[in-house]
């Protein structure tokens, strides 16, 4: 497996990582633990260095499989998680409040210590900007944390450009961790560019469009109050049927390049920056390793210009969140 360097201070990890979030929450219900720690281990061997969680992902539920099923490969692999989330009034499987408060942050550290069972957070990310907190007391308390020896590295989620860049100067960010896939491009406009300045790399979340773009969703899949997708008007009914455009344009591209459309998806992420590391996130071992697949896909500048253009020109639709989820996203 090819590897990738996120920001400034040597974090080597695989090209392409691996979301566990899917494994215990959002996606239905949580799978069975075993088995998902056969998977996590399979992906070790493949050459998966870069696995992502959250504190919030069950809640609990996926530190502590991730921290089970890597711990015989401390020191070998890379774990990123997140805080920034707890349980507003009446919430007990999904947390819906914000909190980066500098106390809130020295304490849950260490419940996601004890979970993953490391003594220090390879890449610690907030979740979502609190509004409540300046940014520059979430890096300055991310930044002692890091000067304990707890985390090594600091990174950002759904972040805006301003909050980057503050942030930087306190503790300088490893990664952000954002949407972007072909059918979420916003973070190309501001985002990138920033990026690029600063030297932080970027780990796309949903980089299959939450599975959309592999082609293995359309318009009779079920999806039941436990899936998240439930709830996101990019797939409601009558806009999966829109959006299978864009599903027929990446499978027709496929076909010629002897790939599939979930490889095209992510080898347009890996052709599009050397800083780039996507995190498909899978419960199935032939999907991973099809993901995995992707770090071969050759595209070349024709390629990705091909693929720009004609996506370009598909108008995709439906919100990719909620307004409730969109409103957590920092501008
Ligand atoms: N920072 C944040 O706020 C945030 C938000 C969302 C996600 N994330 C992170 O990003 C990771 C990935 O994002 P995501 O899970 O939302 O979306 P994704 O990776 O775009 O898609 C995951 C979905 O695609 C399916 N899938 C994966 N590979 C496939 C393949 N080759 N063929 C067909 N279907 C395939 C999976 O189903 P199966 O399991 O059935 O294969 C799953 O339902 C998460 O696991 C999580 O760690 C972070």
């Amino acid at each position: 497996m090819k590897k990738r360097t996120l920001g400034t201070n040597g974090l080597e990890v695989s090209a392409i990582g691996l979301g566990c979030m899917g494994m215990s929450w959002s996606y239905g219900p949580a799978k069975d633990e075993q088995e998902m720690i056969a998977l996590l281990r399979a992906a070790v061997e493949r050459g998966v260095t870069f696995f992502d969680t959250a504190e919030v992902y069950g809640p609990l539920l996926n530190e502590e499989l991730v921290g089970k099923a890597l711990a015989p490969f401390r020191g070998e692999v890379v774990i990123a998680t997140k805080f920034g989330m707890e349980p507003g009034p009446g919430d007990t499987d999904r947390w819906s409040r914000l909190s980066s408060r500098p106390e809130h942050i020295r304490k849950v550290v260490e419940g996601s210590l004890k979970r993953l069972k490391v003594d220090a957070i390879d890449l610690y990310y907030q979740h979502r900007v609190d509004p409540a907190v300046p940014i520059e007391d979430v890096a300055g308390a991310v930044k002692d944390l890091i000067a304990q020896g707890k985390v090594k590295h600091f990174g950002l989620s759904e972040a805006g450009a301003q909050t980057i860049r503050r942030a930087h100067a306190v503790q300088p960010v490893a990664a952000l961790q954002s949407e972007y896939s072909l059918w979420w491009r916003e973070p190309e406009e501001v985002l990138m560019p920033l990026l690029e300045e600063l030297g932080i790399a970027f780990v796309p979340f949903s980089p299959l469009g939450k599975g959309f773009l592999t082609g293995k969703i359309d318009a009779s899949t079920p999806f039941d109050s436990t899936d998240f997708r439930s709830t996101v008007p990019r797939f409601e009914l009558e806009n999966r049927k829109a959006n299978q455009v864009m599903v027929d344009l990446l499978a027709d591209f496929a076909a010629r390049k002897g790939a599939t459309p979930a490889q095209i998806a992510l080898g347009w992420l890996l052709a599009k920056k050397p800083w780039i590391v996507p995190i498909p996130g899978t419960t199935k071992l032939h999907r991973l390793e099809e993901n995995l697949g992707a770090a071969d896909v050759v595209l070349t500048p024709e390629d990705m210009r091909s693929i720009e253009d004609a996506s370009a020109a598909i108008a995709i639709a439906g919100a990719r969140y909620s307004q409730a989820q969109e409103n957590l996203v920092d501008r």
